[in-house]
């Protein structure tokens, strides 16, 4: 009597089991072929940015790095909020191709669609620039240099918020960017910047740089 009811039990137990898996079963089949639905419609869906975040949700994911509304904490992160909108894109597909020398951004920016890009181009562009203030003790040779052969294009000692601030970016960023520039390293797009920026180290060598640099981080308010 007791032996029949355990033969019971476990027959009972076996059926469940055997119920469960049948389940789990069902429940596998219809994952994947709801996953493999997904996987048919999602390389259409992707590029689109009514299918998938929004600007600011892309932006999310700059923000470990650039900080909060794209104000970095530096040093070697720049502040990307209030980057001209035309600039953003370019250094962006710079970074893809490697002609923007980078440490990070090329494998950051090949994760990004052309309108995922353009998107948040916009979206950190209409943000103020929050300029990182006095990193550096003013160069007189560098305002000097800088009203010579930059102030051309970027306007006010490089701090105007319509063109592309170079004053108050963070400093060892800023070095580093020109260093690449002169030695080659980062293309310089812009033909005209080419030409400013080579007949200013023809003319006064390298170590214009530093006190280019030494006159962007000395920026006050
Ligand atoms: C892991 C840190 C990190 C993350 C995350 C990151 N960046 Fe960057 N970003 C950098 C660094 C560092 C640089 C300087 C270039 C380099 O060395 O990669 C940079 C440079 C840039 C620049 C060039 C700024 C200028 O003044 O020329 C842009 C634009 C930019 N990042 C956009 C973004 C966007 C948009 C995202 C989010 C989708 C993002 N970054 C995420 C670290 C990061
Ligand atoms: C004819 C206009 C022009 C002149 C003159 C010029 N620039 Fe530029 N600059 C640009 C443009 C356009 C860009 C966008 C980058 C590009 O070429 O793709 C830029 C970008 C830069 C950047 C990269 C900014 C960033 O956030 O990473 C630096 C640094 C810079 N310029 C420094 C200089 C310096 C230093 C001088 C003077 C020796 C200078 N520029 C002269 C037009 C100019």
């Amino acid at each position: 009597m007791r032996i029949k009811t355990l033969v019971l039990t476990a027959a009972a137990a076996t059926t469940l089991i055997v119920g469960c898996s049948t389940a789990e079963k069902a429940v596998d089949t219809a994952t994947k072929a709801a996953s493999s639905a997904a996987a048919k419609v999602a390389p259409k869906a992707k590029p689109k940015l009514m299918n998938g975040a929004s600007a600011e949700m892309l932006a999310v994911t700059c923000a470990g790095c650039h900080g909060t509304n794209g104000a970095s904490n530096g040093p070697a992160t720049p502040t990307i909020a209030g980057l001209e909108e035309e600039y953003f894109v370019d250094v962006m597909k710079a970074f893809k191709s490697g002609d923007r020398y980078s440490t990070i951004m090329q494998r950051i920016a090949k994760g990004y669609s052309d309108d995922e890009i353009a998107a948040m181009a916009g979206y950190f562009s209409k943000m103020p620039f929050k300029p990182a203030l006095n990193q550096t003790a003013r160069s007189e040779t560098g305002a000097r240099l800088h009203e010579e052969y930059c102030e051309k294009c970027h306007e006010d000692g490089a701090t105007d918020p319509e063109g592309i601030v170079l004053a108050g970016q963070w400093v060892p960023y800023i070095n580093w960017t020109m260093w690449d520039f002169a030695n080659g390293v980062s293309q310089i797009n812009s033909k005209k910047m080419k030409k400013r920026f080579e007949k200013m180290i023809a003319e006064h060598g390298k170590k214009s740089i530093t006190e280019l640099v030494a006159f962007y981080g000395s920026r006050s308010k």
